[in-house]
């Protein structure tokens, strides 16, 4: 018999306690770190913004949520629950479908708390370090200003990825200073810092991005400003007077900036701007994982990773939760994924040899290549390699 392993989990938002209470039903000994004082990650919205508008300033505090306050959720509530525990409305609770980040809060604190999971956390404990010792995973945590290592048999990365902006290759060329970002006047945010419409009140904004945020954050400012430039990296758009607001305008994406605060799109309209903000995403980053190289970020990529959990080297031992996205139904999609990693963990369930999974990425790859598709894609599920494997 598999004897029952001591498992560290990373990160206390939904992957990480779905992962949890799995591991725990399959009886292992599980310990969740989590940097916050609080459960749900992503879903504590957090009023605080970061001091560096754009997220590239390495020495910032960094502030882990990118809920802005109106947020609701863009899936009903019929599909924000997992695969055994549906998302009840509360007794006093909002009867809408698409429900406030608060009620998604209060849902996992429940679940947590239905499952025994609280007791599992240690919270204010940020993991510094993951490393492969003499076949142990040592895990070195920050508690205030104290650090520790302990011992483990497995490690789950459960640390979301919605944190570090990622900018677009315009953006970051124009930062490089080659094409007058420097002298543009207006200002520059990111949605990660994106709470409330107010500081847009009569603005002339450009909007980056063709995402559910880019198209939120938009409608929301139209409100209050006096123009919203919504730029689109589609390469079929044509400028036009969008019919959800009298305000609002789709463009192609941005030709060049300058001194005198004009933007002008490849579409040959330019606007006098105020604020540029940047709806274009996310990188991936795990800074505490030291793994020699075995598993890494590529330009969005982390890999290589069998089915976007498992690198063939480490596996089952060291896994991913959470990874992809546009998964259609993410909350159920990431309680299989934590089932999965249990049930191998306890020798239920045994995985392909390091050669078969290995091949099974490379082909993946392959066929992403073939498909023309960037490695940024790698872990949309909704690009055409992964919604139609071959049979
Ligand atoms: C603006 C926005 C809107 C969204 N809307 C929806 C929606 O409507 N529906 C939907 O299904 N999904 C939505 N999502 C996706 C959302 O990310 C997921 O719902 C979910 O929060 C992912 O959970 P997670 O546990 O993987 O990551 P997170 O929720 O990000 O949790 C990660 C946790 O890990 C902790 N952590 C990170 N690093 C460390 C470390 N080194 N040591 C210890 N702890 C660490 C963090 O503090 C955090 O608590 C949205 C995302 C964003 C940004
Ligand atoms: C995973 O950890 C278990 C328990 O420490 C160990 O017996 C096993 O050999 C490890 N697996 C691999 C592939 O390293
Ligand atoms: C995000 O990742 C890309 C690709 O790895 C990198 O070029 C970029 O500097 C990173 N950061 C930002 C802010 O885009």
């Amino acid at each position: 018999m598999t004897p029952l392993l001591k498992v560290a989990v990373v990160g206390a938002g939904i992957s990480g306690l779905t992962t949890a209470r799995a591991l725990k039903i399959e009886g292992h000994q599980v310990v969740v770190y989590e940097k916050s004082d609080q459960l749900g990650g992503t879903w504590v919205y957090n009023p605080r913004v970061e001091s560096d508008p754009l997220g590239l300033d390495p020495n910032r505090d960094i502030v882990h949520s990118s809920l802005y306050h109106s947020l609701r959720t863009n899936l009903p509530r019929q599909l924000m629950g997992f695969v055994d525990y549906p998302f009840a409305i509360r007794e006093n609770g909002d009867s809408g479908n698409f429900p406030c980040h608060e009620e998604v809060l209060e849902f996992l604190n429940e679940f947590a708390r239905e499952f025994g999971l609280v007791e599992l956390i240690r919270f204010k404990t940020e993991v510094v370090q993951v490393e492969l010792r003499n076949d142990q995973w040592i895990v070195g945590s920050r508690t205030n200003e104290m650090t520790s290592d302990e011992v483990f048999d497995a490690v789950v990365v459960c640390v979301g990825h919605h944190t570090q902006p990622r900018l677009d290759e315009f953006s970051v060329f124009m930062l490089q200073k080659l094409q007058g970002m420097e002298n543009w006047p207006g200002k520059q945010i990111h949605s990660h810092n994106y709470r409330v419409p107010e500081p847009f009140q009569d603005q002339i904004v450009v909007v980056i991005g063709d995402g559910p945020s880019a198209k939120d954050i938009s409608l929301e400012i139209s409100k209050v400003t006096k123009q919203v430039h919504l730029s689109s990296r589609s390469p079929d758009i044509k400028i036009c007077k969008l019919d959800c607001g009298d305000n609002m305008w789709q463009h192609s994406k941005i030709d060049h900036v300058d001194g005198n605060g004009e933007v002008t799109f490849q579409d040959g309209a330019s606007v006098r701007a105020d604020i540029i903000l940047h709806c274009t995403g996310f990188n991936y980053t795990f800074p505490f994982l030291k793994t020699e190289g075995i598993v890494g970020v590529d330009d969005n990529r982390v890999g290589p990773l069998y089915k976007h959990i498992f690198p063939p080297q480490l596996a089952p031992n060291l896994s991913f939760v959470g990874i992809p996205y546009q998964s259609g139904v993410l909350f159920l999609m990431i309680d299989l994924q934590a089932k999965w990693i249990a049930l191998v963990l306890s020798g239920k369930a045994p995985l392909p040899s390091k050669e078969e999974m290995m091949a099974d990425v490379q082909e993946y790859y392959r066929c992403m290549d073939d498909k023309g598709l960037p490695k940024h894609y790698t872990h949309c599920l909704r690009n055409e390699v992964s919604q139609f494997p071959k049979l």
